[in-house]
């Protein structure tokens, strides 16, 4: 029987740094019963360690430098075609630290999903460790949501909250969400996969 194979998504990641987020979607992947595979890991930079690790895993992967294209919607214009010559059915965001163009938030509309390591919508944008110490959060945590045009602003899919702890700093903090991270986004994406949940379409424009 292939059905059941035939009917995995097709996902890639966006990537910019480390790739922890990558790699567990990718191991999450070889799971046979899990409903999408990955196909290839876009970098923004060829610094981006992740590079590394999907190599190792054996993940395609592709880079796109804003700074090799004359503007940002023409950068993301490059990575929609390699993601369409992936045949890609579901981006996610991985720590990937570039604005996307509307045009591209648009075109994945309901197929761009992000994780975000704060409790949103709480402590949008960078350094959210740090803020949610200084502001003596009794919890943090992280969201995975589906991505809208306005920043970390798009509905969640799935939370979960960990206690802040009396000594924490930004680093422990950080280590403890990232765990936390590293479960919630592969069940999120399969949520997506199997169309567990989906988002509104987009208002039509005028
Ligand atoms: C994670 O904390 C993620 O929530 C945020 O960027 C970080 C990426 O880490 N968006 P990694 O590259 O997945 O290790």
């Amino acid at each position: 029987m292939t059905g059941e194979k035939t009917s995995r998504k097709n996902v890639a990641v966006l990537i910019s740094g480390r790739g922890s987020n990558m790699e567990c979607l990718i191991r999450a992947s070889r799971v046979e019963t899990y409903p999408a595979r990955i196909v290839g890991v876009i970098a923004s930079t060829p610094a981006a360690a992740g590079l590394e690790r999907a190599h190792r895993e054996g993940v395609p992967t592709a880079i796109n430098r804003l700074a090799e294209f004359t503007d940002r919607p023409a950068a993301d214009a490059a990575m929609t075609r390699q993601l369409h010559a992936w045949k890609t059915d579901i981006v996610c965001l991985a720590g990937f630290m570039r604005i996307l163009s509307a045009d591209f938030v648009d075109h994945w509309h309901g197929r761009l999903i992000n994780i975000h390591p704060s409790l949103l919508p709480r402590f949008k944008g960078l350094d959210t460790h740090r803020r949610a110490l200084q502001a003596g959060d009794a919890e943090h945590g992280c969201t995975v949501h589906f991505v809208e045009p306005e920043l970390d602003a798009g509905p969640p899919i799935l939370q979960q909250s960990l206690p802040v702890l009396p000594h924490d700093t930004p680093q422990t903090l950080a280590a403890r969400v990232l765990e936390i991270e590293h479960r919630i986004y592969p069940e999120a994406l399969a949520m997506l996969a199997r169309g567990e949940i989906a988002l509104p379409p987009a208002p039509t424009k005028h």
